[in-house]
């Protein structure tokens, strides 16, 4: 593939911020059971040290973008079929997710995955399962980590399963923060949790963002907590980046208000009507 096939379709990513990205993904596609075509050309960039959100619907593409970036979807027999994939200025897609572990890339799945039944602790001590760490390094890791998370230092003892979902989303979260990486992949942090939990669980994220200088993407169907805490945007349908904007500016944005706020130019839902919807979808 030269380099022109590769920038030339699909919209060019727009950096959030002027710093080099850490991430950058050009116009690839992915391909489950080498018949199902889900992502048709996607691009984005993650800047370092940035918060960078992918936003969209069910079954927009989310998970398979931050699948195919960690290269988890091969265990689903999926792959990259074409375009390009670069972590910290080096092609990735052809690699494994432990590759991308030792790159310093970890990825938190959707559903947020415990070890239910070890304890928080032992889950948290799974997460530096690449590093080799003293019984006093691991200490001081926990200890990290727990500052951040000081639900979990409560909960250590607890079997993960029996614990709230939110406890285990942080769990899920702090077990990547234990593996030290420069970028986190979230999928869907808020799914299923309560609005308060949920903005716990954000700013303890721009908290790692902001002190560990940990860069973040982050898949979200909840598109108003995610652009409160992101820089950037990008909305995912059917496969393709449909727009993109600084965070700020897409949460201002009519059509984003109006068809993933829930809020009409006169503040009423608009989700009620389907057809409304499809008819009003203008940037298509
Ligand atoms: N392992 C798989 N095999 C085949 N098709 C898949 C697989 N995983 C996802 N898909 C299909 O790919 C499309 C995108 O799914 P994906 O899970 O990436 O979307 P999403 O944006 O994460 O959605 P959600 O918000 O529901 O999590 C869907 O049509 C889905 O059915
Ligand atoms: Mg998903």
């Amino acid at each position: 593939m030269t380099m022109t096939d590769e920038m030339s379709a699909g919209a060019a990513p727009r950096p959030a911020l002027s710093a080099q990205p850490i991430l950058s993904v050009r116009n690839i596609e992915s391909i489950y059971d080498n018949v199902i075509l889900v992502l048709r050309g996607v691009s984005l960039e993650v800047p370092e040290g940035s918060i960078v959100a992918l936003l969209g619907g069910n079954g927009a593409g989310k998970s398979t973008t931050l699948k195919s970036i960690s290269t988890m979807i091969g265990a689903e027999r999926g792959r990259v079929s074409k375009g390009s994939i670069h972590f910290r200025g080096e092609r990735t897609d052809q690699l494994t997710p432990g590759d991308l572990v030792g790159m310093g890339m970890v990825q938190v799945m959707e559903g947020r995955m415990c070890f239910g039944h070890l304890t928080v602790e032992e889950n948290l001590i799974a997460g530096a399962y690449t590093r080799k760490l003293t019984k006093a390094q691991m200490r001081e890791e926990l200890d990290r980590v727990y500052a951040y998370f000081p639900r979990l230092r409560e909960r250590r003892t607890s079997q993960a399963g029996y614990t709230s979902g939110g406890e285990q989303q942080m769990t899920a979260i702090g077990r990547a923060m234990m593996a030290r990486p420069r970028m986190l992949l979230l999928d869907e942090p808020s799914m299923g949790l309560a609005p308060q939990i949920v903005a716990e669980i954000f700013e303890i994220v721009r908290d790692l963002n902001e002190k560990e200088g940990v860069s973040i993407l982050l898949a979200e169907q909840n598109t108003s907590v995610a652009l409160k805490y992101a820089n950037y945007g990008y909305i995912l349908e059917s496969g393709r980046i449909m727009m993109d904007g600084p965070a700020k500016a897409l949460a201002e944005n009519k059509d984003v208000r109006e068809f993933y706020l829930g809020m009409s130019s006169e503040g009423r839902e608009s989700f009620r009507n389907r057809k409304s919807y499809r008819r009003k979808k203008r940037w298509i």
